[in-house]
């Protein structure tokens, strides 16, 4: 399969691949917040482009399954199970789905950092808080005081990234608008339809 890019396409390749059904309805959660927040950010003198956005988010975490027994970069590697079969912008959103610097919250918003920054909102299945999404991950992984220095770190620089997205926006990070998003039952069982 060469340049997936429709909703059906993305959904086989998760098929195809055995993606566990978790990380399947993970993903497809953090596509619809990422296209939520990319069709009111249009709306609002954006101009992104929102196929981009669905299909880097239904794949950015491809790599995720067969790193967690390796311990390898799961972004690295899921940028490099999709080279032939995606645009090189998708691949990237992929590669950089985990990482954020302080130069990139001054520029302008891409779909990237959109699908990043939804990908912050998206614990397991459900849509949270960046800070509830964090305060999670330094429970389960900072086993040092240092590591979990950084992990603050990063949550402050996420905040700031989130108070440019909502800047333009009517909506706050935390209202029913977005808190409320969420899949059916069914969605993320198999391969399905656009
Ligand atoms: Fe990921």
């Amino acid at each position: 399969m060469t340049n997936m890019h429709s909703r059906k396409q993305c959904l086989e390749y998760l098929n195809k691949i055995d993606m566990p059904r978790h990380i399947r309805r993970h993903s497809m959660l953090v596509a619809k917040v990422a296209l939520f927040l990319g069709e009111l950010l249009n709306r609002n003198g954006s101009n992104l482009d929102l196929g981009l956005i669905q299909t880097g988010a239904l794949l950015h975490d491809v790599g995720k399954e067969p790193t967690l027994a390796t311990g390898q970069d799961h972004a690295e590697v899921g940028a490099e199970m999709l080279a032939g079969m995606v645009s090189p912008s998708v691949a990237r959103i992929v590669r950089e789905h985990i990482l954020l610097d302080s130069t990139q919250i001054v520029g302008p918003i891409t779909e990237s950092i959109l699908v990043n920054y939804s990908d912050k909102r998206v614990m397991h299945e459900q849509v949270v808080s960046v800070q509830a999404r964090y305060h999670d991950l330094i429970a389960r992984y900072a086993k040092t005081p240092l590591h979990r220095e950084r992990l603050l770190e990063k949550l402050k620089l996420y905040l700031a990234l989130e108070e440019k997205i909502f800047s333009p926006l009517a909506i706050e990070p935390q209202g029913p608008e977005i808190m409320g998003l969420k899949l059916n039952n069914s969605e993320g069982a198999g391969p399905e339809h656009d």
